[in-house]
């Protein structure tokens, strides 16, 4: 443990030093996994003139860091290399669309293909003379400053290509913009978006993919048949990462979502804490979809520039359409068992109305997985909920630990310090609503979780849609440092925040079950596990000794 550097990861991603941003082009190439990303190798802080910083791995768990793939350089993308993503041709080459800021500031798309496509690290990549593909003029109305983030593309039933570029009109208009192309290099407009919707701003980093209505098989983005479509986009105005299933025409090329979008608040995030930005990849080894995301700072800048970097990205996620056909499920990649270390068990306790417990012998508390599923009985005892309550994240800022309902809340408390001055507290409390059924409601309080107040300690909340009657009611929280990313409901619902204890630092770290409720619970099972360190892209190099 650095002592001088307590809020560096030990499993999630993050380059040697810097500032880092949205994930890009994830995919795996001859069985190596690879992450971009963006990236500023100058400082701790975002900068225009970002660049494509790069990391490859065998087990999406250890990462070995690359040189950055490209950088600006060329006009149409001299004042930046902003987001974009992989498509794998049919050949096999991997290509890579991105958005430039070119030599008039304005935001075009341009493609980059690998050197040599025998290594397997593609370490060198080159730009197209042939840039920019796609860009804004008189006749296609596009504002040069709201243009970007093309998706991975895919291959229409006519053998032509799609993509999505994100965009939005002057009166807030969000658009998914859609470009075909038999070639990949030359790219034609589409009449129409793939999808649109009034008065939800600028679409950045939209991810448009297929899956498997019949299994939790994953699917190729191409893939068509017994499908869904799923179509993320990432909301400048609200910072969150928005999604809906439904169905894409392929006659049409129009997507149209099985319920209502964002512009109603009723979409579904991918997260209901700090995530953004992200993007799926279709990993074939392995057969399923896999998810990162942008996990930024909670801290001010000046803190991020004196500990030297900036940005995480969420432990890598499976994804995939739950049962009901009406949500996606995440849940953490099955390799995070290869760093499990000493392991803790409980079978059947009784979780006492008021009552905390410490779980001991999870040696490094501030690096550890812990799973745990809570059996509730007596849900007559359920407060019935207001009906004015529809904002969970309300709730949650509202109801902290000292207020107690009939169930709830119960949960977990990590990266506690000794003496309880600081922790950080992942619950849920059940509700009854009038027409008998039961509300779920998870949140994820920051409010006590550092001594420093300078950070943003706002708490995050969301219904987890289980019914406690049926079910048991699962949480799994991934404590690693400086980040707490929580899993409800098997995965229904995900929540990550960003923590700076001050205390609750390295053997002063600890974790404890809680039931601040007045009915008892029953903890049905508890597993939690220390995770030894990834090698993450290897040591950082301290600012101060370059
Ligand atoms: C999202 C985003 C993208 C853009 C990139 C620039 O965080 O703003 O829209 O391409 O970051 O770094």
């Amino acid at each position: 443990q650095d002592l001088n550097q307590p809020y560096r990861t030990g499993y999630h991603f993050q380059p040697p030093s810097n500032w880092m941003n949205d994930p890009n082009g994830p995919m795996v190439y001859k069985g190596i996994y690879h992450l971009f990303y963006q990236y500023n190798p100058y400082g701790a802080v975002w900068d225009v003139r970002i660049v494509w910083g790069h990391s490859t791995s065998l087990d999406l768990v250890n990462w070995t860091p690359q040189p950055p793939a490209f950088s600006p350089s060329q006009p149409s993308d001299i004042n930046g290399c902003w987001s974009g993503s992989v498509t794998i041709l049919p050949n096999g080459t991997p290509v890579i669309l991105y958005t430039g800021i070119d030599q008039n500031k304005s935001q075009v798309q341009n493609v980059a293909v690998p050197v040599n496509i025998s290594d397997p690290y593609l370490r060198e990549w080159s730009k197209s003379p042939a840039n920019p593909l796609m860009a804004p003029n008189a006749v296609n109305g596009i504002n040069p400053d709201r243009f970007r983030d093309p998706t991975t593309a895919w291959m229409g039933h006519d053998g032509e290509w799609r993509v999505i570029v994100g965009s939005s009109t002057d009166d807030r208009r969000g658009l998914a913009v859609l470009y075909k192309s038999r070639d990949f290099f030359n790219w034609t407009q589409a009449t129409k978006p793939l999808h649109h919707e009034d008065l939800t701003g600028m679409w950045e980093c939209p991810d448009f993919f297929p899956v498997s209505i019949t299994g939790t098989d994953c699917l190729e983005t191409s893939s068509f048949g017994e499908v869904k479509h799923v179509l993320k986009v990432s909301l400048i105005e609200t910072l969150h990462d928005y999604y809906t299933i439904g169905s894409y025409d392929r006659e049409k090329d129009v997507y149209v979502p099985d319920h209502g979008f964002v512009q109603d608040g009723s979409a579904p995030r991918l997260d209901y804490g700090k995530f953004y930005a992200s993007k799926t990849f279709y990993d074939d080894v392995k057969k399923r979809r896999i998810l990162w995301g942008w996990v930024n700072e909670s801290s001010p800048a000046k803190d991020d520039i004196e500990k030297g970097w900036s940005g995480l990205q969420s432990f890598p996620r499976k994804i995939w359409l739950g049962e009901s056909g009406n949500e996606l499920l995440q849940w953490p990649i099955e390799e995070i068992e290869t760093l499990r270390e000493t392991q803790v068990k409980w079978d059947n306790k009784v979780l006492k109305a008021g009552s905390t417990i410490q779980v001991h012998g999870v040696t490094a508390a501030q690096q550890a997985d812990v799973d745990v599923s809570f059996k509730v009985k007596d849900l007559e005892k359920a407060d019935v909920i207001e009906p004015s309550w529809t904002d969970p994240q309300k709730i949650c800022s509202e109801e902290d630990l000292s207020v107690k309902s009939g169930l709830g809340p119960f949960g977990l408390m990590v990266l506690t310090s000794n003496d309880m001055e600081e922790y950080t507290s992942v619950y849920f409390r059940i509700f009854k609503s009038n027409d008998t059924k039961y509300v779920v409601l998870m949140c994820s309080d920051q409010s006590r979780s550092s001594l420093n107040e300078e950070n943003d300690k706002a708490t995050f909340g969301a219904f987890v849609a289980i019914d406690p009657s049926q079910e048991t009611l699962s949480l799994r929280t991934l404590i690693d440092h400086s980040i707490v990313e929580s899993y409800g409901g098997g995965g229904k619902v995900c929540i990550t925040s960003r923590v700076y204890p001050k205390l609750a630092i390295g053997e002063n770290t600890n974790l404890f079950v809680f039931n601040k409720g007045t009915q008892s619970v029953d903890v049905l099972g508890l597993n939690a596990w220390s995770l030894k360190s990834a090698q993450i892209n290897g040591e950082r190099v301290s600012p101060f000794s370059e």
